[in-house]
């Protein structure tokens, strides 16, 4: 066993209605299930503000934004900055989801300055990596992720890569009930690991969490969480539903 604590993170994507907010909510306060790990929940940005009182009224869910600006404030029409999110009271963003690489075209670069916004205003990233199927069926998901990794987590400083969060989310098995095994998810997170020991120092490479995502389910979260260099999940689709997300919390310890 590890030291690192788990983490249980809910990415709702753009679903949901304010009612099925409210039924969903509901239903994670009131379990009387104990978590033995961090949650999360991502809401689209129009709901953050009722979920941060749900979850200050429940007193054990975080709230995370799903995406910020690369920039503290100004003119830029239609975004939402790090430390608007900071100020009411959001404490995570996800950055470098496939979802934004792949249709928003976010390079590199443009996913290193959101760490960094995120880093200056106080928000915790949730900085996500991995590789397209084509990559995985010609065996190059390592060199894949290492340069994401390399372009945008490790411009970070000493001081700063501390805060983040990794998830690894290989984009074959997102949304597409083909989760990666185990053993891919090992191999992978111990890479990652490597890495940031290599980059940085290995005290820091092993008290970062390193998040698994892609269908990860009530069914396969068990055996993904036993991994070694599994330090939870980063649930889509599963979270959407109280009882499979609890469930898989139940499994995070
Ligand atoms: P699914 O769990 O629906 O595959 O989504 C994973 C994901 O993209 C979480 O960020």
């Amino acid at each position: 066993m590890n030291r690192r604590k788990k983490i249980v993170a809910g990415n709702w994507k753009m679903n949901l209605n304010s009612q099925q907010v409210l039924k969903l909510m509901q239903a994670l306060n009131r379990s009387e299930q104990e978590f033995d790990c961090d949650v999360i929940v991502f809401p689209p940005f129009v709901y953050l503000v009722d979920v941060i009182d749900f979850a200050n009224g429940g007193g054990r869910i975080s709230v995370g934004a799903q995406n910020c600006a690369a920039t503290e404030n100004g003119a830029y029409t239609g975004e939402v900055s790090p430390a608007q999110l900071a100020d009411i009271g959001v404490e995570y963003v996800l950055i470098g989801h496939s979802e934004r690489r792949i249709y928003y075209n976010e390079n590199h670069s443009f996913i290193a300055d959101k760490l960094k916004c995120s880093l200056a205003n106080n928000l915790r990233p949730v900085f996500c990596c991995g590789e397209p199927q084509i990559v995985r069926e010609a065996g190059e998901q390592l060199t894949y992720v290492k340069q994401q990794l390399v372009e945008s987590l490790f411009t970070l400083k000493t001081e700063e890569i501390g805060q983040v969060i990794v998830a690894y989310e290989p984009v074959w098995a997102i949304g597409t009930g083909l989760n990666a095994s185990a053993e891919q998810a090992q191999e992978m997170h111990t890479f990652i690991r490597h890495q940031i020991a290599e980059h940085y120092s290995l005290a820091i490479a092993n008290e970062i969490q390193i998040l698994y995502g892609g269908s990860c389910k009530p069914g396969n979260a068990a055996e993904l969480f036993a991994c070694h260099d599994v330090d939870g999940g980063l649930i889509g689709g599963a979270s959407l539903i109280a009882e499979d997300f609890l469930n898989i919390i139940s499994l995070a310890h």
